[in-house]
Protein backbone atom coordinates (compact mmCIF):
# COMPACT_ATOMS: atom_id res chain seq x y z
CA UNK A 1 0.00 0.00 0.00
CA UNK A 2 2.67 2.33 0.78
CA UNK A 3 4.56 1.42 -2.27
CA UNK A 4 1.62 2.08 -4.27
CA UNK A 5 1.12 5.24 -2.58
CA UNK A 6 4.45 6.52 -2.83
CA UNK A 7 4.45 5.58 -6.37
CA UNK A 8 1.67 7.90 -6.72
CA UNK A 9 3.58 10.71 -5.33
CA UNK A 10 5.95 10.40 -7.78
CA UNK A 11 4.05 9.85 -10.56
CA UNK A 12 2.22 13.41 -9.13
CA UNK A 13 5.30 14.90 -9.15
CA UNK A 14 6.63 14.17 -12.31
CA UNK A 15 3.10 15.42 -14.09
CA UNK A 16 3.92 18.35 -12.03
CA UNK A 17 7.41 18.70 -12.77
CA UNK A 18 7.26 18.90 -16.70
CA UNK A 19 5.38 22.15 -17.24
CA UNK A 20 6.62 23.61 -14.16
CA UNK A 21 10.48 23.24 -15.76
CA UNK A 22 9.21 24.20 -19.02
CA UNK A 23 7.95 27.53 -16.91
CA UNK A 24 11.50 27.64 -14.87
CA UNK A 25 13.26 27.38 -18.53
CA UNK A 26 11.18 30.45 -20.03
CA UNK A 27 9.77 28.03 -22.32
CA UNK A 28 5.73 29.14 -21.54
CA UNK A 29 4.20 31.47 -19.26
CA UNK A 30 1.66 31.11 -16.30
CA UNK A 31 -1.54 31.10 -18.77
CA UNK A 32 0.30 28.44 -21.21
CA UNK A 33 0.83 26.71 -17.55
CA UNK A 34 -2.63 26.40 -16.85
CA UNK A 35 -2.88 24.84 -20.69
CA UNK A 36 -0.65 22.34 -20.30
CA UNK A 37 -2.49 21.09 -17.05
CA UNK A 38 -5.67 21.42 -18.66
CA UNK A 39 -4.46 19.19 -21.27
CA UNK A 40 -2.53 16.91 -19.19
CA UNK A 41 -5.26 16.51 -16.36
CA UNK A 42 -8.16 17.96 -17.74
CA UNK A 43 -7.86 20.81 -15.30
CA UNK A 44 -10.67 23.49 -16.05
CA UNK A 45 -9.19 27.58 -16.22
CA UNK A 46 -11.04 30.43 -14.46
CA UNK A 47 -15.11 30.52 -14.79
CA UNK A 48 -16.24 33.77 -17.19
CA UNK A 49 -18.78 36.02 -16.94
CA UNK A 50 -21.27 37.86 -18.65
CA UNK A 51 -19.52 41.17 -19.12
CA UNK A 52 -16.18 39.63 -19.97
CA UNK A 53 -17.94 37.29 -23.23
CA UNK A 54 -19.82 40.91 -24.39
CA UNK A 55 -16.97 42.99 -24.39
CA UNK A 56 -13.93 40.70 -25.20
CA UNK A 57 -16.13 38.26 -27.51
CA UNK A 58 -16.90 39.58 -31.10
CA UNK A 59 -18.85 37.70 -33.91
CA UNK A 60 -19.50 38.88 -37.31
CA UNK A 61 -21.59 42.23 -38.55
CA UNK A 62 -25.69 41.26 -38.00
CA UNK A 63 -24.88 38.63 -35.04
CA UNK A 64 -25.55 38.89 -31.65
CA UNK A 65 -23.59 37.13 -28.63
CA UNK A 66 -24.20 36.09 -24.85
CA UNK A 67 -22.91 33.85 -22.35
CA UNK A 68 -26.16 31.24 -22.32
CA UNK A 69 -24.58 28.71 -19.42
CA UNK A 70 -21.74 28.84 -17.17
CA UNK A 71 -20.14 26.90 -14.27
CA UNK A 72 -20.50 23.54 -16.58
CA UNK A 73 -16.47 22.41 -16.28
CA UNK A 74 -15.20 21.04 -18.91
CA UNK A 75 -18.38 20.97 -20.89
CA UNK A 76 -17.20 19.17 -24.35
CA UNK A 77 -19.53 17.46 -26.98
CA UNK A 78 -22.96 19.36 -27.37
CA UNK A 79 -26.57 17.64 -29.08
CA UNK A 80 -29.53 19.23 -29.34
CA UNK A 81 -33.19 16.53 -28.37
CA UNK A 82 -36.10 16.77 -30.24
CA UNK A 83 -37.46 18.61 -27.60
CA UNK A 84 -35.02 21.52 -28.20
CA UNK A 85 -33.08 21.07 -24.96
CA UNK A 86 -29.26 20.83 -24.87
CA UNK A 87 -27.65 17.89 -23.83
CA UNK A 88 -23.53 18.89 -23.04
CA UNK A 89 -21.24 15.66 -22.26
CA UNK A 90 -18.32 16.19 -19.90
CA UNK A 91 -15.88 13.42 -20.34
CA UNK A 92 -14.31 14.39 -16.63
CA UNK A 93 -17.05 14.50 -15.07
CA UNK A 94 -18.40 10.85 -16.66
CA UNK A 95 -21.62 12.71 -16.99
CA UNK A 96 -24.37 14.24 -19.68
CA UNK A 97 -26.00 17.09 -18.65
CA UNK A 98 -29.59 18.22 -19.75
CA UNK A 99 -29.97 22.32 -20.10
CA UNK A 100 -33.50 22.56 -20.73
CA UNK A 101 -34.47 24.92 -23.74
CA UNK A 102 -35.06 28.44 -22.53
CA UNK A 103 -39.07 28.76 -22.87
CA UNK A 104 -39.39 31.92 -20.17
CA UNK A 105 -36.52 33.84 -22.93
CA UNK A 106 -34.38 35.23 -20.17
CA UNK A 107 -31.47 33.94 -21.77
CA UNK A 108 -30.00 30.83 -20.28
CA UNK A 109 -31.43 27.52 -19.78
CA UNK A 110 -34.35 26.87 -17.32
CA UNK A 111 -32.89 24.37 -15.76
CA UNK A 112 -29.56 22.55 -15.94
CA UNK A 113 -29.90 18.63 -14.49
CA UNK A 114 -27.56 15.57 -15.07
CA UNK A 115 -28.92 12.90 -17.44
CA UNK A 116 -26.80 10.07 -16.94
CA UNK A 117 -23.89 9.92 -14.72
CA UNK A 118 -20.74 7.63 -13.55
CA UNK A 119 -19.91 7.08 -17.31
CA UNK A 120 -16.34 6.09 -18.15
CA UNK A 121 -15.16 9.04 -19.98
CA UNK A 122 -17.76 9.88 -22.68
CA UNK A 123 -17.55 12.39 -25.20
CA UNK A 124 -19.91 11.36 -28.31
CA UNK A 125 -23.93 11.05 -28.24
CA UNK A 126 -26.45 11.49 -30.43
CA UNK A 127 -30.42 10.95 -30.59
CA UNK A 128 -32.29 9.06 -33.18
CA UNK A 129 -35.22 7.20 -33.17
CA UNK A 130 -36.17 7.70 -29.48
CA UNK A 131 -32.62 6.62 -28.52
CA UNK A 132 -29.52 7.94 -27.08
CA UNK A 133 -25.98 7.11 -27.94
CA UNK A 134 -23.29 7.65 -25.58
CA UNK A 135 -19.55 6.90 -26.41
CA UNK A 136 -17.62 6.36 -23.49
CA UNK A 137 -13.96 5.82 -23.77
CA UNK A 138 -14.16 2.03 -24.40
CA UNK A 139 -17.63 1.43 -25.55
CA UNK A 140 -20.66 2.54 -27.30
CA UNK A 141 -24.11 1.74 -25.94
CA UNK A 142 -27.35 3.45 -26.21
CA UNK A 143 -30.50 3.97 -23.42
CA UNK A 144 -34.67 4.66 -24.18
CA UNK A 145 -34.68 8.55 -24.24
CA UNK A 146 -37.89 10.22 -23.63
CA UNK A 147 -37.03 13.76 -24.95
CA UNK A 148 -40.68 15.57 -24.11
CA UNK A 149 -40.51 14.33 -20.54
CA UNK A 150 -36.48 14.42 -20.44
CA UNK A 151 -35.97 10.87 -18.84
CA UNK A 152 -33.84 8.23 -19.61
CA UNK A 153 -35.62 4.35 -19.46
CA UNK A 154 -34.12 1.34 -18.17
CA UNK A 155 -30.03 1.07 -18.40
CA UNK A 156 -27.76 1.23 -20.98
CA UNK A 157 -27.61 -0.82 -23.62
CA UNK A 158 -23.80 -1.75 -24.61
CA UNK A 159 -23.63 -1.91 -28.83
CA UNK A 160 -19.87 -2.18 -29.28
CA UNK A 161 -17.85 -2.97 -26.44
CA UNK A 162 -13.50 -3.73 -25.86
CA UNK A 163 -12.72 -0.31 -27.54
CA UNK A 164 -9.19 0.48 -26.47
CA UNK A 165 -8.76 3.81 -24.80
CA UNK A 166 -5.12 3.73 -23.84
CA UNK A 167 -2.63 6.08 -24.51
CA UNK A 168 -3.47 9.97 -26.13
CA UNK A 169 -6.43 10.35 -27.62
CA UNK A 170 -9.19 7.91 -26.07
CA UNK A 171 -12.27 9.75 -26.72
CA UNK A 172 -14.75 8.49 -28.74
CA UNK A 173 -16.97 10.07 -30.78
CA UNK A 174 -20.00 8.90 -32.75
CA UNK A 175 -23.13 10.21 -34.78
CA UNK A 176 -25.97 8.34 -36.41
CA UNK A 177 -25.65 9.18 -40.26
CA UNK A 178 -28.32 10.50 -42.51
CA UNK A 179 -28.46 6.91 -43.47
CA UNK A 180 -29.12 5.59 -40.18
CA UNK A 181 -25.75 3.89 -39.62
CA UNK A 182 -23.55 4.81 -36.54
CA UNK A 183 -20.17 6.24 -37.05
CA UNK A 184 -17.32 6.00 -35.06
CA UNK A 185 -14.04 8.21 -34.90
CA UNK A 186 -11.12 7.02 -32.88
CA UNK A 187 -8.12 8.75 -32.54
CA UNK A 188 -4.53 7.58 -31.98
CA UNK A 189 -2.85 6.26 -29.27
CA UNK A 190 0.02 8.46 -29.36
CA UNK A 191 1.74 11.55 -31.62
CA UNK A 192 3.39 9.72 -34.55
CA UNK A 193 3.45 5.72 -34.45
CA UNK A 194 1.71 2.28 -36.32
CA UNK A 195 -1.29 1.48 -33.75
CA UNK A 196 -1.84 -2.06 -32.91
CA UNK A 197 -5.32 -1.77 -32.62
CA UNK A 198 -6.39 -1.01 -36.16
CA UNK A 199 -9.44 0.36 -35.54
CA UNK A 200 -7.64 3.25 -33.67
CA UNK A 201 -6.75 6.66 -36.04
CA UNK A 202 -9.59 5.27 -38.28
CA UNK A 203 -13.73 6.26 -39.14
CA UNK A 204 -15.71 2.96 -38.46
CA UNK A 205 -19.29 2.34 -39.49
CA UNK A 206 -21.78 0.54 -37.60
CA UNK A 207 -25.32 -0.62 -38.01
CA UNK A 208 -27.52 0.91 -35.51
CA UNK A 209 -27.35 -1.85 -33.16
CA UNK A 210 -23.49 -2.18 -33.17
CA UNK A 211 -23.37 -5.67 -35.43
CA UNK A 212 -21.44 -5.37 -38.73
CA UNK A 213 -18.76 -2.77 -38.12
CA UNK A 214 -16.18 -1.83 -40.69
CA UNK A 215 -13.32 0.04 -40.78
CA UNK A 216 -14.08 2.52 -43.69
CA UNK A 217 -11.11 5.23 -43.42
CA UNK A 218 -8.02 5.06 -41.17
CA UNK A 219 -4.98 7.19 -41.43
CA UNK A 220 -6.58 9.80 -39.05
CA UNK A 221 -4.32 10.67 -36.36
CA UNK A 222 -7.54 12.40 -34.58
CA UNK A 223 -10.69 13.21 -35.86
CA UNK A 224 -12.55 14.52 -32.86
CA UNK A 225 -15.46 16.23 -35.34
CA UNK A 226 -16.94 15.16 -38.24
CA UNK A 227 -20.56 16.27 -39.97
CA UNK A 228 -22.32 15.55 -43.26
CA UNK A 229 -22.58 18.37 -46.03
CA UNK A 230 -26.51 18.65 -46.48
CA UNK A 231 -26.01 19.56 -50.04
CA UNK A 232 -24.07 16.12 -51.31
CA UNK A 233 -24.01 13.93 -47.66
CA UNK A 234 -20.19 13.86 -47.81
CA UNK A 235 -18.54 13.08 -44.73
CA UNK A 236 -16.20 15.70 -43.45
CA UNK A 237 -14.09 15.00 -40.47
CA UNK A 238 -11.61 17.89 -38.62
CA UNK A 239 -7.98 15.93 -37.89
CA UNK A 240 -5.11 17.06 -35.51
CA UNK A 241 -2.09 17.37 -36.99
CA UNK A 242 1.06 15.99 -35.37
CA UNK A 243 3.24 17.56 -32.36
CA UNK A 244 7.02 18.26 -32.22
CA UNK A 245 7.89 19.37 -35.93
CA UNK A 246 7.85 23.22 -34.49
CA UNK A 247 5.57 25.93 -34.48
CA UNK A 248 4.39 26.16 -38.41
CA UNK A 249 3.89 22.36 -39.68
CA UNK A 250 1.96 20.52 -39.69
CA UNK A 251 -1.31 22.27 -40.63
CA UNK A 252 -4.22 20.56 -38.71
CA UNK A 253 -6.91 19.23 -41.40
CA UNK A 254 -10.42 19.05 -42.92
CA UNK A 255 -10.64 15.71 -44.66
CA UNK A 256 -13.61 14.61 -46.91
CA UNK A 257 -13.70 10.83 -45.85
CA UNK A 258 -14.28 8.74 -48.53
CA UNK A 259 -14.63 4.37 -48.41
CA UNK A 260 -11.61 2.73 -48.50
CA UNK A 261 -9.44 5.99 -47.95
CA UNK A 262 -6.17 6.81 -46.55
CA UNK A 263 -5.51 10.05 -45.19
CA UNK A 264 -1.80 9.54 -44.22
CA UNK A 265 -0.92 9.30 -40.68
CA UNK A 266 1.75 8.53 -39.57
CA UNK A 267 3.71 8.30 -43.00
CA UNK A 268 2.69 11.70 -44.08
CA UNK A 269 1.64 14.98 -42.85
CA UNK A 270 -0.95 17.99 -44.60
CA UNK A 271 -0.56 17.78 -48.28
CA UNK A 272 1.16 14.61 -47.99
CA UNK A 273 4.56 15.55 -47.10
CA UNK A 274 6.48 12.68 -45.34
CA UNK A 275 7.04 12.59 -41.57
CA UNK A 276 10.44 12.85 -40.87
CA UNK A 277 10.03 9.89 -38.18
CA UNK A 278 8.70 7.55 -40.45
CA UNK A 279 10.61 6.64 -43.63
CA UNK A 280 8.49 5.05 -46.44
CA UNK A 281 5.20 4.13 -45.98
CA UNK A 282 5.48 0.23 -46.16
CA UNK A 283 2.25 -0.15 -48.02
CA UNK A 284 3.23 2.30 -50.25
CA UNK A 285 2.41 0.28 -53.51
CA UNK A 286 -1.11 -0.85 -52.29
CA UNK A 287 -2.20 2.62 -51.38
CA UNK A 288 -1.66 6.39 -51.62
CA UNK A 289 -2.42 8.97 -48.93
CA UNK A 290 -5.71 11.90 -49.78
CA UNK A 291 -4.66 15.11 -49.05
CA UNK A 292 -7.04 17.34 -46.73
CA UNK A 293 -9.72 19.25 -48.65
CA UNK A 294 -8.51 21.89 -45.89
CA UNK A 295 -5.53 23.01 -44.05
CA UNK A 296 -6.38 25.01 -40.54
CA UNK A 297 -3.08 26.52 -38.86
CA UNK A 298 -0.74 24.14 -37.58
CA UNK A 299 -1.91 23.22 -34.06
CA UNK A 300 -5.40 25.12 -34.01
CA UNK A 301 -6.55 21.85 -32.76
CA UNK A 302 -9.84 21.46 -34.88
CA UNK A 303 -12.69 20.10 -32.92
CA UNK A 304 -15.86 19.85 -32.95
CA UNK A 305 -17.37 20.95 -36.88
CA UNK A 306 -21.13 21.74 -37.99
CA UNK A 307 -22.73 22.50 -41.16
CA UNK A 308 -25.30 25.42 -40.58
CA UNK A 309 -28.35 25.87 -42.10
CA UNK A 310 -27.37 29.78 -43.06
CA UNK A 311 -30.38 30.83 -45.04
CA UNK A 312 -31.68 33.03 -42.62
CA UNK A 313 -28.59 34.60 -41.40
CA UNK A 314 -27.02 37.76 -41.85
CA UNK A 315 -24.29 37.54 -44.76
CA UNK A 316 -23.59 34.30 -46.74
CA UNK A 317 -23.62 31.02 -45.01
CA UNK A 318 -25.17 29.04 -47.58
CA UNK A 319 -22.78 26.40 -48.04
CA UNK A 320 -20.94 26.81 -45.08
CA UNK A 321 -19.57 24.79 -41.59
CA UNK A 322 -18.64 25.95 -38.15
CA UNK A 323 -14.93 24.43 -36.84
CA UNK A 324 -14.29 24.64 -33.39
CA UNK A 325 -10.42 25.43 -32.93
CA UNK A 326 -9.64 24.59 -29.19
CA UNK A 327 -6.32 26.05 -29.72
CA UNK A 328 -2.64 25.32 -29.52
CA UNK A 329 -1.22 23.89 -26.00
CA UNK A 330 2.15 23.88 -26.68
CA UNK A 331 2.93 26.30 -29.63
CA UNK A 332 5.53 29.24 -28.53
CA UNK A 333 2.72 31.93 -29.73
CA UNK A 334 -0.70 30.37 -28.78
CA UNK A 335 -2.84 30.46 -31.73
CA UNK A 336 -6.34 28.75 -32.12
CA UNK A 337 -8.55 29.44 -29.31
CA UNK A 338 -11.75 30.49 -31.85
CA UNK A 339 -14.96 29.49 -33.70
CA UNK A 340 -13.67 29.64 -37.86
CA UNK A 341 -16.86 29.39 -40.99
CA UNK A 342 -15.65 27.15 -43.21
CA UNK A 343 -17.27 28.13 -46.53
CA UNK A 344 -17.80 25.93 -50.10
CA UNK A 345 -17.29 29.04 -52.63
CA UNK A 346 -16.99 28.52 -56.29
CA UNK A 347 -13.03 29.28 -56.12
CA UNK A 348 -12.46 26.38 -52.79
CA UNK A 349 -12.53 26.27 -49.55
CA UNK A 350 -12.25 29.52 -47.45
CA UNK A 351 -12.14 29.81 -43.45
CA UNK A 352 -13.23 33.05 -41.87
CA UNK A 353 -13.82 33.92 -38.19
CA UNK A 354 -16.75 33.59 -36.53
CA UNK A 355 -16.41 33.79 -32.38
CA UNK A 356 -13.42 35.48 -31.61
CA UNK A 357 -11.64 37.13 -28.68
CA UNK A 358 -10.86 34.42 -26.31
CA UNK A 359 -6.93 34.70 -26.86
CA UNK A 360 -5.56 38.30 -26.12
CA UNK A 361 -1.78 38.80 -26.02
CA UNK A 362 -1.58 34.89 -24.95
CA UNK A 363 -4.29 35.41 -21.96
CA UNK A 364 -6.06 32.51 -23.10
CA UNK A 365 -9.63 32.29 -21.39
CA UNK A 366 -11.49 30.58 -23.80
CA UNK A 367 -10.92 27.28 -25.44
CA UNK A 368 -14.41 26.34 -28.59
CA UNK A 369 -15.05 22.01 -28.26
CA UNK A 370 -18.23 21.93 -30.39
CA UNK A 371 -20.56 23.78 -32.09
CA UNK A 372 -24.48 22.91 -32.52
CA UNK A 373 -27.18 24.98 -34.39
CA UNK A 374 -30.20 24.98 -31.91
CA UNK A 375 -33.70 24.66 -33.12
CA UNK A 376 -34.37 28.70 -32.72
CA UNK A 377 -31.58 28.78 -35.86
CA UNK A 378 -29.08 29.91 -33.10
CA UNK A 379 -25.52 28.84 -32.99
CA UNK A 380 -24.21 26.59 -29.27
CA UNK A 381 -20.79 26.82 -28.42
CA UNK A 382 -18.63 24.91 -25.75
CA UNK A 383 -16.10 25.93 -24.08
CA UNK A 384 -14.56 22.91 -21.59
CA UNK A 385 -11.93 25.51 -20.30
CA UNK A 386 -14.25 28.44 -19.08
CA UNK A 387 -16.72 25.59 -18.39
CA UNK A 388 -19.13 27.60 -20.38
CA UNK A 389 -21.86 27.45 -23.47
CA UNK A 390 -21.81 30.69 -25.60
CA UNK A 391 -25.26 31.66 -27.91
CA UNK A 392 -24.86 33.33 -31.20
CA UNK A 393 -28.30 34.64 -31.99
CA UNK A 394 -28.96 36.99 -35.16
CA UNK A 395 -32.30 39.67 -35.95
CA UNK A 396 -35.36 37.85 -35.64
CA UNK A 397 -33.95 34.37 -34.97
CA UNK A 398 -36.43 33.49 -32.25
CA UNK A 399 -34.42 33.79 -29.15
CA UNK A 400 -36.15 32.44 -26.44
CA UNK A 401 -39.83 31.05 -26.32
CA UNK A 402 -41.29 33.67 -28.35
CA UNK A 403 -41.59 32.04 -31.95
CA UNK A 404 -40.51 28.66 -30.95
CA UNK A 405 -43.71 26.40 -31.72
CA UNK A 406 -45.35 25.48 -28.02
CA UNK A 407 -44.84 21.55 -29.98
CA UNK A 408 -41.34 21.35 -30.66
CA UNK A 409 -41.20 19.82 -34.14
CA UNK A 410 -40.21 15.87 -33.44
CA UNK A 411 -37.54 14.01 -36.10
CA UNK A 412 -38.60 11.07 -36.35
CA UNK A 413 -37.10 9.40 -39.92
CA UNK A 414 -37.13 6.08 -40.41
CA UNK A 415 -34.09 3.81 -40.04
CA UNK A 416 -35.35 1.21 -42.60
CA UNK A 417 -37.94 2.26 -45.67
CA UNK A 418 -41.45 0.01 -44.58
CA UNK A 419 -41.40 -2.78 -47.25
CA UNK A 420 -44.98 -2.08 -48.51
CA UNK A 421 -42.93 1.53 -50.29
CA UNK A 422 -41.27 -1.13 -52.56
CA UNK A 423 -42.79 -0.97 -55.63
CA UNK A 424 -45.89 1.10 -54.39
CA UNK A 425 -47.40 3.86 -57.09
CA UNK A 426 -46.23 6.89 -54.84
CA UNK A 427 -48.26 9.43 -56.88
CA UNK A 428 -51.49 7.48 -57.22
CA UNK A 429 -51.58 6.97 -53.36
CA UNK A 430 -51.01 10.57 -52.45
CA UNK A 431 -53.66 11.79 -54.95
CA UNK A 432 -56.04 9.47 -52.74
CA UNK A 433 -54.33 11.07 -49.77
CA UNK A 434 -55.74 14.45 -50.91
CA UNK A 435 -58.53 13.53 -51.03
CA UNK A 436 -58.40 12.15 -47.73
CA UNK A 437 -57.14 15.16 -46.35
CA UNK A 438 -60.14 17.54 -47.64
CA UNK A 439 -62.32 14.68 -46.61
CA UNK A 440 -61.80 14.52 -43.11
CA UNK A 441 -60.62 18.23 -42.60
CA UNK A 442 -57.42 18.38 -41.69
CA UNK A 443 -56.85 21.41 -42.66
CA UNK A 444 -58.71 22.98 -39.85
CA UNK A 445 -56.23 22.46 -37.37
CA UNK A 446 -52.74 22.15 -39.27
CA UNK A 447 -53.98 25.21 -42.11
CA UNK A 448 -55.97 27.33 -40.57
CA UNK A 449 -57.08 28.49 -36.55
CA UNK A 450 -54.73 30.51 -34.39
CA UNK A 451 -52.21 28.36 -34.11
CA UNK A 452 -52.27 25.93 -36.80
CA UNK A 453 -49.41 22.61 -35.83
CA UNK A 454 -47.65 22.94 -39.19
CA UNK A 455 -47.02 19.93 -41.94
CA UNK A 456 -44.97 21.89 -44.00
CA UNK A 457 -41.49 20.44 -45.00
CA UNK A 458 -42.80 17.35 -42.94
CA UNK A 459 -40.30 14.88 -44.67
CA UNK A 460 -37.50 16.59 -43.28
CA UNK A 461 -38.79 15.49 -40.03
CA UNK A 462 -40.65 12.38 -40.23
CA UNK A 463 -40.53 9.39 -42.40
CA UNK A 464 -43.51 7.06 -42.94
CA UNK A 465 -43.71 5.52 -40.15
CA UNK A 466 -43.52 8.24 -38.07
CA UNK A 467 -46.12 9.18 -40.06
CA UNK A 468 -48.66 6.55 -40.08
CA UNK A 469 -47.91 6.15 -36.34
CA UNK A 470 -48.94 10.07 -35.76
CA UNK A 471 -51.77 8.93 -37.40
CA UNK A 472 -52.77 5.78 -35.59
CA UNK A 473 -51.95 6.74 -31.90
CA UNK A 474 -52.61 10.38 -32.20
CA UNK A 475 -51.85 13.39 -29.71
CA UNK A 476 -54.75 14.96 -28.25
CA UNK A 477 -56.22 17.38 -29.49
CA UNK A 478 -56.30 15.50 -32.52
CA UNK A 479 -58.63 13.06 -32.98
CA UNK A 480 -58.66 8.91 -34.11
CA UNK A 481 -60.05 9.17 -37.46
CA UNK A 482 -61.51 5.51 -39.07
CA UNK A 483 -58.53 5.27 -41.28
CA UNK A 484 -57.83 1.82 -43.00
CA UNK A 485 -54.16 0.59 -43.32
CA UNK A 486 -54.49 2.08 -46.96
CA UNK A 487 -55.40 4.75 -46.14
CA UNK A 488 -52.94 5.92 -43.78
CA UNK A 489 -50.06 5.06 -46.05
CA UNK A 490 -52.21 7.37 -48.80
CA UNK A 491 -52.40 10.19 -46.47
CA UNK A 492 -48.32 9.33 -45.81
CA UNK A 493 -47.72 9.68 -49.05
CA UNK A 494 -49.46 12.79 -49.93
CA UNK A 495 -47.90 14.81 -47.17
CA UNK A 496 -44.58 13.30 -47.34
CA UNK A 497 -44.70 14.57 -51.15
CA UNK A 498 -42.04 16.94 -52.02
CA UNK A 499 -43.74 19.37 -53.58
CA UNK A 500 -46.97 18.73 -52.01
CA UNK A 501 -49.39 17.83 -54.48
CA UNK A 502 -52.03 20.15 -53.70
CA UNK A 503 -49.16 23.45 -53.44
CA UNK A 504 -51.30 23.92 -50.24
CA UNK A 505 -48.95 22.13 -47.54
C1 LIG B 1 -58.55 18.78 -34.02
C2 LIG B 1 -57.33 19.21 -34.63
C3 LIG B 1 -56.63 18.27 -35.58
C4 LIG B 1 -57.13 17.65 -36.69
C5 LIG B 1 -58.54 17.71 -37.22
C6 LIG B 1 -56.03 16.93 -37.27
N1 LIG B 1 -54.91 17.11 -36.54
FE1 LIG B 1 -53.08 16.31 -36.94
N2 LIG B 1 -52.35 17.12 -35.26
C7 LIG B 1 -53.04 17.96 -34.41
C8 LIG B 1 -52.16 18.35 -33.32
C9 LIG B 1 -52.49 19.30 -32.19
C10 LIG B 1 -50.92 17.70 -33.55
C11 LIG B 1 -49.66 17.76 -32.69
C12 LIG B 1 -49.81 16.71 -31.61
C13 LIG B 1 -48.55 16.55 -30.80
O1 LIG B 1 -47.57 16.01 -31.34
O2 LIG B 1 -48.54 16.96 -29.65
C14 LIG B 1 -51.09 16.94 -34.76
C15 LIG B 1 -50.06 16.18 -35.32
C16 LIG B 1 -50.16 15.59 -36.56
C17 LIG B 1 -49.07 14.90 -37.19
C18 LIG B 1 -47.66 14.71 -36.61
C19 LIG B 1 -46.85 15.92 -36.85
C20 LIG B 1 -45.50 15.87 -36.17
O3 LIG B 1 -44.71 16.78 -36.46
O4 LIG B 1 -45.23 14.96 -35.39
C21 LIG B 1 -49.53 14.46 -38.41
C22 LIG B 1 -48.73 13.69 -39.45
C23 LIG B 1 -50.89 14.87 -38.51
N3 LIG B 1 -51.23 15.56 -37.36
C24 LIG B 1 -51.71 14.63 -39.59
C25 LIG B 1 -53.07 14.89 -39.62
C26 LIG B 1 -53.95 14.46 -40.67
C27 LIG B 1 -53.52 13.70 -41.91
C28 LIG B 1 -55.18 14.87 -40.33
C29 LIG B 1 -56.48 14.60 -41.06
C30 LIG B 1 -56.77 13.21 -41.34
C31 LIG B 1 -55.08 15.57 -39.07
N4 LIG B 1 -53.79 15.56 -38.66
C32 LIG B 1 -56.14 16.17 -38.42
C33 LIG B 1 -54.35 18.37 -34.53
C34 LIG B 1 -55.22 17.92 -35.50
Amino acid sequence: MRKILIGLLVLLLLIAAIPLGLMATGTIDSTSLRMVLNVMTGMAGPTTDADTVEQQYRVPEGFTLQLYAKDLPRARFLRFTPSGDLLVSRPHAGDIMLLRRDANGDGQPDAVETLLSDLKRPLGLDIADGWLYVAESNRISRVRFDSERRTVDGELQPLVEGLTDNGNHWSKTIRIGPDGMLYLAQGSTCNVCVEEDARRNTLMRFNADGSDGEIIANGLRNSVGFDWAPWDSAIYATDNGRDLLGDDFPPCELNRVEQGRFYGWPYFNGDNVPDPDMGRDPLADQRRPTAPVHGFRPHNAPLGISFIDGSDMPGDYKKAALVALHGSWNRSEPDGYKVVSVHWTDTGIEERDFLTGFNSDGEISGRPVDVAQGPDGAIYVSDDYAGAIYRIGYKDDGAGSASLPTVAPKTRLDSAPPEWLAGADLDAMATRGAELYQQYNCRSCHEQGENPVDLSGLSQRLGYNAVIDSLQAPQSPMPVFPLTETEQRELAAYLLATPSPSGTL
